[in-house]
């Protein structure tokens, strides 16, 4: 559903000044996330795919944490204090004040329904016009509608109004058509009802949808649109439901690149935000988080057991049991098992991170490889380098840190301690074990080992009667009597 053109006769509030009591947090209910974002973006998306005239988001409990995430986003938002009067109708009557003008209809939208799309809210726009309603609300059936607020309708099967649980009857209660929180108004009537609505209930707060009460009292039109797919108006109230709304948007995003073209092998245990994207042909295996601004290409293996935060990942890259941040990786290329890719790691073309290796800051050209238990920090890797299993890059000296630079076709011995600051020109090579403090000129090798020295029958001097002492005579003994067969025989 797309909307060029803005609809003036439009606009949308948004609910987001409760303090969300049930999710005892100290943070904000509507900035806990679910797919990436804060539910009260996943709302704000939603309604600027209606291109509406206003947009107000009303927020009181931690204001400012709430404003600066509403306007990050949007700007264009109008952000609007409600005051000490609580409750939905109240937050409402406050957004209204803020357009006194306005005239046409107004979608409220709780800042606690996420996973609502514009194309149902659309349909609810059209219908309510097409009625010509005075309120139009979404509904939903629910096996279980604990802590929504119920829809009582007449004999003739029209809604007369809404009973917020805490306030119901035992037999309001056993209803299980519940208000969504999602309603279309015309603003006049709204603004009418809203002024009439008191605060005695279980809450002591003054209820939007004691409105739709008000409104039927008058005798006006109030429609109600049961929605058939009741995932899209789960409400966040405490922890429970925030993973459930978490998995209902996660299967939802996980479809949709199935759809694309991707192979996800087990949509249970893979997680994808929102603002990742996949192309097709992406195999993703299980236990896979895909997070964040996370772009993947054609042909990449991402997994079993791999994260990826706001990583780019290459064509026909296969990364497996990895943990990886803020990382770039080329097209062909071969990431774990098991490494940890820290920000600011670019492996190019044809290169590999491999098994138990760190990387941080760091540059690795195109083909090469640091294959095991190795840690690179702060480091540029040129063209066709191998660095010997066990590298690690000395970078930081206590005080600051510093950078090794490996020139191309560089290949380093096993066990190498590289003390930053410090270069090895191109075609290097160093020693097992070596410790390069100082500048490698191109072409050179580099041993910084002492030559080996063997002090014959240590272990029996100094350790007799252990295990080693006697394997160590037993071979002694051995290679005597070898000895003497070879003198007798030749
Ligand atoms: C509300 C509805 C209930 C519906 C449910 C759907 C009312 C009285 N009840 O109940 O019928 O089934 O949503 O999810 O409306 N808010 C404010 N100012 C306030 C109080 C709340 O802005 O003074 C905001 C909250 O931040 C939240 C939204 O309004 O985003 C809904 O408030 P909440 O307390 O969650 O209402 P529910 O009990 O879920
Ligand atoms: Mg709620």
């Amino acid at each position: 559903m797309t909307h060029n053109t803005r609809d003036e006769a439009l606009a949308v509030v948004i609910l987001a000044a409760g303090e969300g009591t049930r999710m005892k947090s100290a943070l904000p209910k509507v900035l806990h996330r679910i797919g990436g974002l804060p539910l009260v973006e996943h709302v704000l998306d939603t309604a600027r795919g209606l291109a509406p005239a206003h947009v107000l988001v009303v927020v009181r409990h931690e204001r400012d944490q709430v404003a600066e995430a509403v306007l990050g986003v949007a700007p264009e938002v109008v952000i609007v204090d409600q005051d000490e009067v609580p409750g939905t109708g109240r937050a409402v009557e406050v957004a209204l004040a803020e357009i006194p003008e306005f005239a046409g209809d107004v979608l409220v939208l709780s800042g606690d329904v996420p996973l609502l799309d514009a194309g149902i809210l659309a349909e609810l726009l059209r219908s309510h016009r097409e009625a010509v309603a005075a309120a139009t609300l979404l509904t939903a059936v629910v096996d279980d509608p604990t802590g929504y607020g119920r829809i009582l309708r007449g004999a003739n099967g029209r809604v007369t109004r809404i009973v917020e649980q805490r306030d119901a009857l035992a037999d309001e209660a056993a209803v299980r058509e519940i208000n969504a929180g999602v309603y279309v108004f015309r603003a006049p009537e709204l603004r009418g009802c809203l002024s009439r609505v008191g605060v005695s209930n279980a809450q002591g707060e003054k209820y939007l949808t004691d409105v739709i009460g008000l409104l039927r009292a008058d005798a006006l039109e109030v429609a109600a649109s049961v929605t058939p797919d009741v995932s899209l108006t789960l409400g966040v109230n405490d922890r429970v439901q925030l993973s459930e709304a978490g998995r209902a948007l996660n299967a939802r995003t996980v479809r949709h690149w199935q759809l694309q073209g991707a192979t996800i092998q087990d949509p249970d245990t893979t997680w994808i935000d929102v603002t990742a994207t996949l192309a097709p042909d992406v195999t993703v295996l299980p236990n896979t988080h895909i997070l964040r601004s996370t772009v993947i290409a054609t042909g990449a293996v991402i997994g079993p057991d791999t994260t990826l935060v706001d990583c780019e990942v290459g064509e026909r890259a296969v990364i497996r049991r990895a943990d990886a941040t803020l990382a770039v990786f080329g097209p062909d290329t071969s990431v774990g098992p098991f490494a940890y890719v820290r920000p600011g790691t670019q492996l190019f073309a044809a290169g590999k991170i491999g098994t138990f290796v760190e990387t941080k800051n760091s540059i690795i050209g195109e083909g090469s490889k640091v294959p095991h238990l190795s840690y690179v920090g702060d480091t540029t890797i040129g063209r066709h380098v191998n660095l010997g299993a066990g590298a690690i890059t000395a970078n930081y000296d206590d005080l600051a840190k510093h950078r090794t630079e490996i020139g191309d076709e560089v290949h380093t011995g096993s066990h190498n301690v590289f003390v930053a600051p410090v270069r090895l020109g191109e075609g290097a090579k160093t020693g097992a074990g070596a410790v390069i403090r100082k500048d490698v000129p191109a072409g050179a090798l580099a041993v910084s080992v002492a030559p080996q020295r063997n002090v014959e029958g240590w272990v029996e001097d100094h350790r007799p009667g252990t295990g080693a002492a006697q394997a160590a005579a037993r071979a002694r003994s051995a290679q005597k009597a070898d000895d003497g067969a070879q003198e007798s025989h030749g």
